[in-house]
């Protein structure tokens, strides 16, 4: 799928594979009316952005998730903050069992309709649940894999969604978490200036039972990105892949 539209309504180019964070904040243009300095980041903000355009992400997999789970034998799997099901539908084309969950029911339907026009084989595999993650429960050794991809959330919050996403994991199983790090802020990429909502690697891990987890991956990695002005940067994600132990 090219040629995807942004939610800021510019369509193509690389800076569609960056997935934005989905807060409202004063003067950084993704305004939906509002008031100065709210940071938004209910369901109503999200169903408003995905409305806002026929499509809002590339439909292709995270870099990230390619290069973590590529390699992995293939089970059930959660995909938490979905989107429109871009990472979901890679996964279930190589014979993953799906959920894949969302705030947004717009998200959602756009997941279902893509897991349809993939065919039936993967549409099997293609679940789908509206959930706010922070009070949803996932189940406790549900999954072989919970992977989230830009999940930007205030860091109380982030504790609670980020620990239930662990407890899902089953023993031998793997957790992937990647998001924008912090140190994009940095850059001309255009992040929002909340760095409440970005989180190091060291942040995931230090919510991980040592006891409990092997941490393969915990990293800033870097990746090239085209900043608002056509660009060509160096922005980061971090990235930690974490398998507990069995
Ligand atoms: C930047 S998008 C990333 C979407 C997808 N992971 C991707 O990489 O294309 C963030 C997603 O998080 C979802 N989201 C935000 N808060 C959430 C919550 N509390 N529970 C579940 N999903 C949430 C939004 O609806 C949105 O689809």
């Amino acid at each position: 799928m090219t040629g995807a539209t942004r939610a800021d309504g510019r369509t193509g180019g690389r800076d569609e594979e960056e997935r934005g964070m989905g807060q409202q904040h004063d003067g950084a243009g993704h305004g939906h009316g509002g008031h100065p300095g709210e940071v938004r980041h209910d369901r109503e903000f999200w169903e408003d952005r995905y409305r806002s355009a026929p499509q809002v992400w590339s439909g292709r997999p995270n870099p990230q998730l390619v290069d973590e789970v590529g390699d992995l034998a293939p089970g059930r799997a959660l995909d938490v903050a979905c989107g429109e099901g871009g990472d979901a539908l890679w996964l279930a084309g190589r014979g993953w069992s799906v959920t894949a969950v969302d705030l947004a029911r717009t998200a959602l339907d756009r997941v279902e309709a893509a897991a349809a026009a993939a065919g039936p084989e993967v549409a099997a595999r293609v679940r789908t649940e509206r959930v706010d993650i922070a009070t949803w429960d996932a189940g406790d050794g549900a999954y072989d894999l919970v992977t989230t991809h830009f999940l930007h959330l205030p860091p109380d919050v982030r504790a609670v969604a980020f620990a239930r996403m662990a407890r899902a994991v089953a023993p031998g199983g793997t957790l992937l978490v990647v998001a924008h790090h912090a140190s994009d802020l940095r850059t001309t990429i255009g992040r929002p200036d909340l760095p409440e909502l970005f989180f190091d690697p060291e942040d995931v891990v230090a919510a991980l039972d040592p006891a409990a987890w092997d941490v393969p991956v915990a990293e800033a990695r870097p990746r090239t990105a085209t900043d608002p002005d056509g660009r060509a940067i160096t922005i980061r994600d971090t990235v930690v892949r974490a398998v507990r132990r069995a």
